[in-house]
């Protein structure tokens, strides 16, 4: 097979109508939708171009709807060259004027919840993913903290939806945050507004193409993973990140994609930013709420899709590290990283060192229903 220049040679990642992933070139992904994802660790939030082709595109390969390809781009970070406004409490602002003042809270304390969603270029067209239990997630974070979010459930989806459609996105990636704005400082933001925004941005494969055929390879981190009688695990606090910041870099500083994360009591809790199954004896498992571990939505979606197929999943699990290494099968799960399947922990190989066949199978019905959109109950149809 030949480059889009028709001179190099790419090297072919799996058979035609397999997957997405068309080719290797110079530590880089070419898919059906266009997208390339650098695979280079520094670099995991992709790269997209707007060239395509007649066949079929993968329903997350960022892609713009007519009206928005071939516009200039600006100096913006690379990422958000496709993005031109962002809904702030209430109304739509240009990127450029996106901005909150130094001496905001959040900025300071970390006192801020979001969301990470994909909406999906489905067969029924642009689609948001679990739309409703990621807004249900995003109140139910806001609620230890106090934090009135002053806009309904309607109006975070009306403006939601009108941000996707106005950008011309047929599938992005959104973040939805609500933080304490900016009034007095102190560790009590009982003066602060609550301020709600808004984004959306195309978004390739958050570990690359490449990790979800091929597995990623993992370290366990030598940090844990916050206690939940030290703060809310299970709800999603942009605190609660720099644990994830910490461990994630370790991970990448040591050569490898991403860590695992342990708990207080030395027991598996889950990724920086995913959740972790593992398979043994053709069963799955994977940690419960009370390991500390964020209540995914991925995590619940594979746990109906495992469920649906047949397979035992147990899923308040207490998993060791050693459980790790002699797994037959390890997976993450999440709405940036999907499912991705896990071929090393700490160099050991897991299974065969590829995907094994109850992740391909699992990962394959979860590509089936984001390509689809007809399951209606998981598609808030933009
Ligand atoms: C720490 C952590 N665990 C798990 C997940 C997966 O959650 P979800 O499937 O809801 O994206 C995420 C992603 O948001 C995360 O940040």
């Amino acid at each position: 097979m030949c480059g889009a220049d028709g001179q190099i040679p790419l090297k072919r990642l799996c058979s035609p109508g397999q997957c997405s992933v068309l080719a290797v070139r110079d530590n880089a992904t070419l898919t059906r939708g266009g997208i390339v994802n650098t695979l280079n660790h520094g670099n995991q939030w992709g790269r997209y171009d707007t060239r395509r082709d007649s066949r079929r595109h993968h329903p997350r390969a960022p892609r713009l709807s007519a009206h928005r390809r071939g516009r200039a781009m600006s100096d913006r970070p690379e990422m958000f060259e496709g993005t031109d406004r962002i809904w702030m409490d209430g109304e739509f602002v240009d990127f450029e004027d996106a901005q909150t003042h130094v001496l905001t809270h959040a900025l300071h304390y970390g006192t801020g919840v979001f969301e990470g969603v994909r909406c999906y270029d489905t067969e029924q067209g642009p689609a948001i993913f679990r739309w409703e239990e990621h807004l249900d997630r995003l109140y139910k974070s806001a609620k230890p903290y106090d934090l009135d979010i002053e806009f309904s459930k309607d109006e975070l989806t009306e403006a939601t939806t009108e941000l996707i459609e106005t950008e011309g996105f047929e599938s992005c990636y959104i973040r939805p945050i609500v933080y304490y704005g900016f009034d007095s400082l102190g560790v009590s933001p009982k003066d602060c507004p609550t301020k709600t925004t808004i984004a959306a941005w195309p978004w390739g494969a958050y570990l690359g193409e490449e990790a979800l055929e091929e597995g990623v390879d993992v370290m366990v981190s030598s940090w844990r993973k916050h206690a939940s009688s030290q703060i809310p695990t299970n709800i999603k606090t942009t605190g609660l990140y720099v644990n994830s910041m910490l461990a994630g870099e370790e991970a990448r500083r040591n050569g490898y994609t991403e860590a695992i994360v342990l708990n207080k009591e030395g027991n598996v809790a889950e990724g920086p930013g995913e959740n972790i199954f593992m398979v043994r004896d053709g069963e799955i498992y994977t940690p419960g709420l009370a390991e500390s571990i964020l209540e995914g939505i991925t995590r619940n979606t594979a746990i109906t899709l495992a469920e649906e197929m047949g397979y035992t999943v147990h899923e308040e699990a207490t998993i060791s590290r050693g459980e790790l290494y002699t797994a037959d099968e390890l997976f993450f799960t999440g709405t940036a990283a999907e499912v991705t399947p896990i071929r090393s922990v700490d160099d050991n190989e897991i299974g065969e060192g590829t995907k094994g066949p109850v992740t391909d199978e699992l990962q394959s019905a979860f590509f089936d229903v984001i390509e689809s959109g007809d399951r209606e109950e998981w598609f808030h149809y933009v």
